[in-house]
């Protein structure tokens, strides 16, 4: 595959390398700035995930990527996120680069599994829109009801413009035989 020379950010790279065949519906996020999925400094808002998350949209089969040290990541009920606690997380990964994959809209909730962290602001929730099975039928009904008019105007241009045409030919076919006649 050709990678477009615009592709020198991170980001970028790793929209082509995740995304795949599906590349143009899918988004990959990276969680964090620099530092990564990390425990918010003191100087950081705790919020500052859930500030971040609330800047971005995100769709079913976006993903984001985590990356860090010494540290994981769980996807837990909403109870266990404001309890900083989950014995059962229904995702967890502390491979250091995790990818997570949205495989439906609505809520996820994210906490660091380490002890104290998600305490001190490693926590985040994602609302993962559920815009793609919404956004066909208002396009189809746009299209069906704009075909009806477009194919009439169509069929309005095409007389006319077969009319002049046909009589264009036909005046100058006059005069071409009146030339020779
Ligand atoms: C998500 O990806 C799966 C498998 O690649 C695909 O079948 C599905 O249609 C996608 N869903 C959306 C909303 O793009």
């Amino acid at each position: 595959m050709a990678i477009p020379y615009k592709a020198s950010s991170p980001l970028f790279l790793c929209l082509i390398l995740s995304c795949g065949d599906s590349l143009v519906n899918c988004s990959e996020f990276e969680v964090g700035g620099h530092d990564g999925w990390v425990v918010p400094k003191p100087k950081d808002d705790d919020q500052m995930y859930n500030q971040w998350a609330s800047q971005n949209r995100f769709k079913v089969n976006d993903t984001l990527l985590f990356k860090y040290e010494r540290d994981s990541v769980m996807v837990v009920t909403e109870e266990e996120y404001e309890k900083c606690k989950a014995s059962r997380p229904l995702f967890f990964s502390n491979n250091g680069d995790t990818v997570f994959k949205f495989d439906r809209p609505g809520l996820f909730y994210f906490i660091s599994g380490v002890s104290g962290h998600c305490d001190r602001g490693q926590r985040m929730i994602i609302k993962v829109l559920d815009v793609e099975p919404a956004a066909p039928p208002p396009q189809s009904a746009n299209e069906d009801a704009q075909k009806p008019p477009h194919k009439k105007n169509g069929v309005a241009e095409m007389i006319p413009m077969s009319i002049i045409t046909t009589s264009t030919l036909f005046v100058l076919s006059t005069f071409v035989l009146q030339l020779y006649a």
